[in-house]
């Protein structure tokens, strides 16, 4: 089974196998995290994900699929970009939330990766409550199929922190 581990910190600073990005379905960039991994990352990420746009992504990465960059100048070996639900009052979108998750382990198996890092996805910019994103997230990725080892979940702060907290010990 994954080993899930938190830390509290900037997820561009990880090293890992494989990093998550919270994208949007154009994969041209955003603020937050995605933000924050072209900037850091540097215009290699941009390059592949305008790559994607000319090949099989034309109309944009559906919300829920993951696809895979170069991470450029970050430590980490590769960026998986995913698209999550904007959060809806009137919609339960959760299924696509587990999705990224799900889509994301699938494309580091892919990569042979044993290290993904996650961010929050959909919990900032795209509005999920944090203690359901969070146990979404948790609990998708406990009951993965696959050969990741470990997952990092990198939150931005405390609340973020204690709340995944929260979500890992409902499980034990
Ligand atoms: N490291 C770790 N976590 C972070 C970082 C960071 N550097 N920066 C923000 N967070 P968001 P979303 C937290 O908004 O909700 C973009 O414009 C943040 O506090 O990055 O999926 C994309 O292009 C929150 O808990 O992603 C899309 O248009 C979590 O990461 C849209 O935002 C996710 O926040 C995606 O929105």
């Amino acid at each position: 089974m994954v080993r899930i581990t938190l830390v509290r910190g900037d997820i561009t600073a990880q090293q890992a196998d494989a990093i998550v990005n919270a994208a949007n379905s154009s994969l041209l960039g955003g603020g937050g995290v995605d933000g924050a991994i072209h900037r850091k990352g540097g215009p290699e990420i941009l390059a592949a994900c305008e790559d994607l746009r000319r090949g099989h992504y034309g109309k944009g990465l559906p919300t829920g699929r993951a696809v895979a960059t170069t991470a450029g100048r970050l430590a980490a070996e590769h960026v998986i970009h995913t698209v999550g639900p904007v959060w809806s009052r009137e919609e339960d979108r959760s299924e696509l939330l587990a999705s990224c998750y799900r889509e994301s382990l699938r494309v580091a198996d892919e990569l042979g990766a044993r290290t993904v890092a996650f961010p929050a996805i959909s919990t900032g910019i795209y509005g999920w409550p944090m203690d359901d994103g969070a146990r979404i997230a948790v609990r998708t990725v406990l009951s993965a199929r696959t050969d990741v080892q470990e997952v990092r979940f990198v939150l931005f702060d405390e609340a973020a922190h204690a709340a995944f907290e929260a979500a890992v010990e409902a499980t034990r």
